[in-house]
């Protein structure tokens, strides 16, 4: 019987699994938040919630401004490429976000990251930090 309360805390913790910690500290999420919603939220919209079909190319085959929320595919770039995007905007690739270099300081775009990716799920996170950002510190 005894041993039966030796292992409890073990089986205890296997059912929470700790979630993955994150590379920013939570006050960076809210001065993000508000930069985000002063150079961001006009096209990319409330809660970084993008245009629901992101996919499709208006009449011009111009994108819309997507999710950058974990749903779309902004998790497939590592954290150097998504500061470049917010550098550049659409000139990398022919699109039509307006560039932000002369606008955001680094410490805005870490900022700006750490909010956009605290709606990334769990799952996402570590798939990003671990395939995508390879475990490289974000800076
Ligand atoms: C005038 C509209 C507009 C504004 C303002 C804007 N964007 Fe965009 N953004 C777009 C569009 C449209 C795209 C899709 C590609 C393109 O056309 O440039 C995009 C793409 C992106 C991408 C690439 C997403 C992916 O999945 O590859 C990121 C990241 C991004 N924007 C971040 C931001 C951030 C951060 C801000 C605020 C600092 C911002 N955008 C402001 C229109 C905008």
């Amino acid at each position: 019987m005894k041993y039966l309360f030796l292992f409890l805390p073990f089986f205890l913790v296997g059912c929470f699994p700790q979630s993955q910690e994150r590379w920013y500290e939570k006050e960076r999420i809210s001065k993000g938040k508000t930069l985000y919603n002063q150079y961001c939220i006009s096209c990319h919209n409330k809660n970084a919630a993008g245009t629901k079909d992101w996919k499709k190319t208006d009449k011009d085959g111009f994108l819309p401004p997507p999710p950058l929320n974990g749903t779309a595919h902004t998790w497939h770039h590592d954290a150097d490429l998504l500061f470049k995007i917010m550098d550049e905007g659409g000139a990398l690739y022919n699109g039509k976000m307006p560039p932000f270099k002369d606008v955001l300081t680094k410490e805005d775009k870490l900022n700006i990251l750490a909010y956009i990716q605290n709606f990334w799920k769990n799952e996402t996170y570590e798939i990003w930090i671990e395939e995508i950002q390879k475990g490289r510190e974000v800076k």
